[in-house]
């Protein structure tokens, strides 16, 4: 008999059991699929023998006031993507198999989910992380696919998985874009045309500061200003916030050092968006 004394022996005895099978890659889902999950689903089928997906539109990561009813939902469609895809299992389960009535658990990850959209959005996080450990405990995945385009949610799971010993490893994707840089999201085809002009500015303001960090300037007030030109030439946009923060905690800076994160969420007309870029700095100037 083996005995086994830590968590990480024990991850990799699990590992060898299942060594026949190949790893199992993931990608958690809303469904209304779009470019940005078919790039998750691939990058999952590139490097996963087996890739489960699933589709599942959970009402504990939305607000009161936020788009529950009107979230698009197209199941079909899901499904013929996904076969196309080369997915090899989509689990869709209805709101009464995932939580049944007196389901009563949730999940919580602390000081990562306070600012931000935690700010703007008090009880997502705790939806995504409960919907997540539901989903990861099911699946029981090698490794997750996630987007860069929630680069929160992104950390907020990464620490998830640290704090409750998971062995799972998390890949972050970049974020796939429109023509003009907008980051393709589920909610990009409820903008009107005047709309979605407008909201090609987070992007662009967005790269604004990357070119301004990327050519030297390092006083976190300046590359704001830059950006804030772009997105103030435009009254019907407004934005909640533009901040340039350490990306492994979210901290704003006051001057840009080593990777940063510039987060940006805005609205216009009735539509909410979020966008993000990385930034190193290169070492030279920094
Ligand atoms: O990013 C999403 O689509 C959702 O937050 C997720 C991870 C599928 C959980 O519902």
């Amino acid at each position: 008999m083996r005995v086994i004394h830590s968590v990480r022996n024990l991850h990799s005895w699990r590992r060898k059991q299942e060594l026949l099978h190949g790893p199992i890659g993931f990608v958690p889902t809303m469904g209304a699929l779009h470019d940005g999950h078919l790039s998750l689903i691939h990058r999952a089928r590139k490097r996963c023998r087996t890739v489960v997906v699933s589709v599942f539109v959970n009402p504990l990561q939305f607000g009161e006031a936020e788009d529950l009813g009107r979230y698009p939902r197209n199941f079909p469609a899901d499904r013929r993507l996904c076969r196309e895809a080369g997915v090899d299992l989509l689990f869709a389960p209805s709101l009464e198999e995932f939580y049944p009535s007196n389901f009563q658990t949730t999940v919580t990850v602390n000081r990562l989910t306070q600012r931000w959209e935690g700010e703007s959005r008090p009880t997502h996080f705790q939806g995504v992380t409960t919907v997540v450990t539901k989903l990861f405990c099911l699946v029981r995945p090698h490794r997750a696919f996630f987007g860069q385009k929630d680069y929160q949610q992104f950390l907020v799971v990464k620490q998830l998985i640290h704090d409750l010993n998971w062995d799972l490893r998390l890949i972050r994707c970049p974020t796939v874009r429109e023509f003009d840089g907008l980051a393709v999201s589920s909610r990009n085809r409820y903008l009107s045309a005047d709309e979605r002009v407008r909201a090609g500015l987070l992007s662009k303001a967005l790269r604004q500061g990357s070119d301004a960090i990327r050519t030297g300037v390092r006083n976190v007030r300046t590359v704001q200003a830059r950006m804030d030109e772009i997105l103030d030439s435009d009254p019907d946009v407004h934005v909640e916030y533009l901040a340039i923060c350490d990306s492994k905690n979210l901290e704003p800076l006051t001057k840009v050092r080593g990777t940063v994160v510039i987060l940006g969420a805005v609205r216009v007309g009735n539509i909410r968006l979020i966008d993000n870029l990385l930034v190193r700095c290169p070492r030279s100037q920094g």
